[in-house]
């Protein structure tokens, strides 16, 4: 019998809150395979995005910055990359890598929310996966609109809704054998807080944003990054994921048999060369200052 859990269902909790403290030790941990896993949502946004030399642009929780030193690279040593996030720690590791890159990317920490930055404003704002936190989202797409341009355009991945993402759904299917899982909060800050896109425009059009439009993203991920063997996709999930926490609470004997169940589901979705390939599905949000 299913012991009882403590969080949302499918919606791994990542909360806004614990991201400068456990979620974004987390995300460091595994850096390398989360980005390896939504590394195509990021091409996908950065062609649909196409900078050009000499454009300003803000990268909304940039995270290790992988998309920040890409942008760099694009707009070239007259442009300027600007990478936010509020873990302190992914911040640092960004600053490391576009040291060891030779990278004229740089690096702020702060709450996206909230914080002023002694910059003149930027011509664009890219995020892929980092705008879906904020407790209060209007004032906070709000004060980033103060950071633009008028007429600058945003472009943003979110997550479609999790029944379109199996990577998700199948993961979770195996943690609700064991616990009981209560349904997850529509609209909740979190990787699925803007499956709705009607809700994101409401959140746009208060802020004071145009002119929303949206192309969906659906694709092939890898868990654990490219290459990434049953096994290997078996503890970046258990480590990394909300679903390894939940079932850790639940003792080492649902663990064992959880672990089991994981890497029996992903041995059937691996391809020797590619890795465990589960669907996924995102929407590529474009919209004006
Ligand atoms: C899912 S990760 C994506 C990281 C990065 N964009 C990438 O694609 O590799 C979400 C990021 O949003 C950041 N984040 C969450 N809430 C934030 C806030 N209020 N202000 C700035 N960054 C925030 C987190 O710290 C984290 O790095």
């Amino acid at each position: 019998m299913a012991a009882s859990g403590t969080e949302a269902q499918g919606s791994d909790k990542l909360g806004g809150e614990d991201w400068a403290g456990e979620m974004g030790a987390r995300w460091l941990a595994s850096l390398d395979r989360f980005e390896g896993m939504i590394a195509p949502i990021g091409e996908a946004l950065l062609a649909r995005a196409g900078y050009q030399p000499g454009e300003r642009v803000l990268d909304l929780g940039c995270g290790g910055g992988a998309t920040t030193l890409a942008i760099a690279e694009a707009v070239g040593p007259q442009g300027a990359a600007l990478g936010l996030d509020i873990a302190p720690m992914l911040i640092e590791r960004a600053k490391a890598r576009a040291a060891a890159a030779g990278s004229p990317a740089r690096f702020v920490c702060a709450d996206a929310a909230t914080a002023q930055l002694a910059e003149p404003p930027f011509d664009r704002l890219f995020s892929r996966f980092g705008s879906m936190f904020f407790a209060e989202p209007v004032p906070a797409f709000a004060n980033l609109r103060a950071m633009l341009k008028p007429g600058a355009r945003i472009d943003l991945a979110v997550w479609a809704h999790p029944r379109d993402n199996a990577w998700m759904m199948e993961v979770m299917g195996v943690v609700r054998r064991y616990v009981e899982i209560p349904p997850a909060v529509p609209r909740a800050p979190g990787p699925f807080a803007f499956e709705d896109l009607g809700y994101l425009e409401g959140i746009l059009t208060a802020a004071g944003f145009t002119a929303m439009e949206v192309a969906a993203y659906e694709g092939e991920q890898a868990v654990g990054g490219a290459g990434a063997s049953p096994q290997e996709a078996t503890d970046f999930v258990l480590a990394s994921m909300a679903a390894g926490r939940i079932l850790a609470e639940h003792g080492e004997q649902v663990l064992t048999a959880a672990r089991a169940d994981l890497t029996a589901l992903f041995s059937r979705h691996y391809r020797p060369g590619e890795g465990v390939m589960l669907g996924g599905k995102a929407w590529l949000v474009t919209a004006r200052a």
